[in-house]
């Protein structure tokens, strides 16, 4: 961590109410303790601009090898922060007036932009994470492994610590958007006069997971159900393609292995979904719906660690792992993953959506409309080598999991919004394929770590860039997939009709997984 001494704001903030009304609300520098001096953070006006323009650049990532500040102190007997959902928030007048004051507070710090705790270099710290391995590979890389759920989880913590700093409540808690529950995002995300506000996003008021029916196959109930019933972690030792809860152990991108099924399935959809900002990487906790959508995350590892038989990784490689953030006070402070997993020191529960407010939850369409889509590049056609491997045993299946498709060596352009639909035995698939023809097995949201090329090698070197993906096979799809009769996959580029932009995607490999 390389940020001089901050300087921390004077005690009074203009941050928008809700209904385009402004309110000035006060808040307690006392709160921010470490003797910081009151400086004039918050002119008036500069508010507004910021909702209507938000100012954020990317820093440039320096040479070299992180080194791990000062470990983190969790306070004895801080209150238990219960994160509720979006849902119940936004029911909830002062819950939400709660949570606009505290990400208006975070807006408000931009200006000096030189805060560690502004909402700009807050973000920037996930974007430094989103690195590439190479020659200056200077942070970790936290996604496609085992660091995915603890890095998140203590970014997270050290988020709400802020937000509950800056509004003076020391049991401030996230809410969690459960896409399952909440398929809408809440109005007031789309509120201009809003720091909820993010000018960028693909979706609009009103707009619901399940009229994009593949993004909702990997929200709806039944596929968080199969998430939440795998048995392990990090795929075993003996089963090393075996789909995972958590994600194989990695060492940066290098690895063959495949991300976990969290990351891969509702997580990325859900990006890939919001679109903008959530995106890519690089921009995605700019939008303050990420923080919503990974406390979902972190509440999905948090009940699956609940489950009969779960087990968190043992191995002091991961639970020794340190991270970096900023504490609510602008110094830099570790944690490790063995933090993260400690109940009494990040000391967050959830509190489960009330069931009057669960009912209201939209149903999908019957007819499974699809909203519109174009071809991106041309569809590619592979056949498929089969790795006979005992992924889980026959019985324990579910018609989510009756095999896995392994696609290796995927290179994909950097934008935002690409999706890669993938059927069996449909080598004639293309954009205009439904996805409820039976060939379809399932689609990759791609994430990109950057929302453009890089411009120099030396950010973080990114070369033309190559991941393995695997997808479960529902058991209809495997089913016209016969054994011995060279089964073939097609993966079909498309985007969001209004981008089409003619690029290529290419694939070393293909390889179908059958139980045994
Ligand atoms: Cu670090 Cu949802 O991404």
């Amino acid at each position: 961590m390389r940020k001089d001494e901050p300087r921390m704001g004077r005690s009074r903030v203009e941050g928008p109410a809700l209904g385009g009304s402004r309110r000035e609300f006060l808040r307690d520098a006392s709160v921010l303790a470490g003797g910081l001096a009151a400086a004039g953070l918050f002119a008036p006006g500069a508010f507004g601009a910021l909702v209507d323009q938000p100012a954020c650049g990317f820093p440039t990532p320096p040479a070299g090898t992180e080194p791990q500040a000062q470990a983190y102190t969790f306070p004895a007997g801080a209150p238990q922060r219960v994160r509720r959902s979006l849902q119940e928030v936004v029911a909830d007048p002062a819950a939400l007036q709660q949570l606009v004051n505290a990400y208006g507070a975070l807006k408000a710090l931009l200006s000096p932009p030189d805060s560690p705790i502004n909402w700009c270099n807050q973000a920037n710290i996930h974007y430094n994470h989103c690195s590439f391995p190479g020659p200056n590979a200077y942070y970790l890389q936290i996604h496609f492994g085992w660091l995915f759920f603890p890095w998140h989880r203590g970014y997270l913590y050290f988020y709400e610590t802020i937000l509950g700093g800056l509004i003076g409540d020391t049991s401030f808690a996230l809410p969690y958007w459960d896409w399952t529950t909440t398929p809408v995002v809440p109005d007031v995300f789309f509120d201009v006069n809003s720091p909820l506000y993010d000018p960028n996003r693909s979706i609009v008021a009103g707009q619901s997971i399940v009229d994009d029916p593949e993004v909702y196959y990997y929200t709806q109930a039944s596929y968080i159900t199969y998430l939440e019933n795998l048995p392990n972690y990090s795929p075993p030792a003996s089963n090393p393609l075996a789909p995972s809860f958590g994600g194989p152990p990695d060492d940066d991108e290098g690895n063959p292995q495949f991300q976990g099924k969290v990351e891969a399935g509702p997580h990325d959809a859900v990006h890939s979904w919001v679109g903008g900002d959530m995106g890519s990487f690089d921009t995605a906790a700019r939008d303050l719906l990420f923080f919503g959508h990974h406390a979902n995350v972190d509440r999905l590892w948090w009940l699956w660690q609940q489950g009969a038989g779960h087990a968190n990784p043992t191995s002091p490689t991961w639970l020794n792992q340190w991270f970096n953030f900023w504490n609510a006070q602008a110094n830099p402070v570790s944690m490790t993953v063995a933090d993260a997993v400690n109940p009494q020191a990040v000391n967050v529960v959830y509190k489960a959506l009330p069931q009057a407010l669960a009912a209201a939850a939209p149903r999908p369409r019957a007819s499974g409309r699809e909203e519109g889509f174009v071809a991106e590049g041309n569809p590619v056609t592979l056949p498929l080598a089969s790795k006979q491997r005992a992924l889980v045993a026959r019985e324990s299946l579910t018609a989510f999991a009756a095999g896995e498709l392994h696609l290796e060596g995927v290179e994909t352009p950097h934008q935002r919004g690409i999706r890669l639909r993938v059927f069996i035995n449909k080598p004639d698939a293309d954009a205009s394929t439904p996805i409820t023809d039976p060939h379809y097995v399932g689609t990759i949201f791609l994430v990109p770590m950057r929302s453009q090329p890089p411009l120099a090698a030396n950010q973080h070197g990114m070369p033309a860039h190559a991941h393995n993906y695997s997808l479960v096979v529902p058991d209809r799809a495997l089913a016209l997939a016969k054994e011995g009769e060279e089964p073939k996959v097609t993966v079909v580029p498309v985007r969001r009709a209004e981008k089409a932009a003619g690029v290529q995607i290419k694939l070393k490999s293909a390889a179908l997984v059958r139980p045994k």
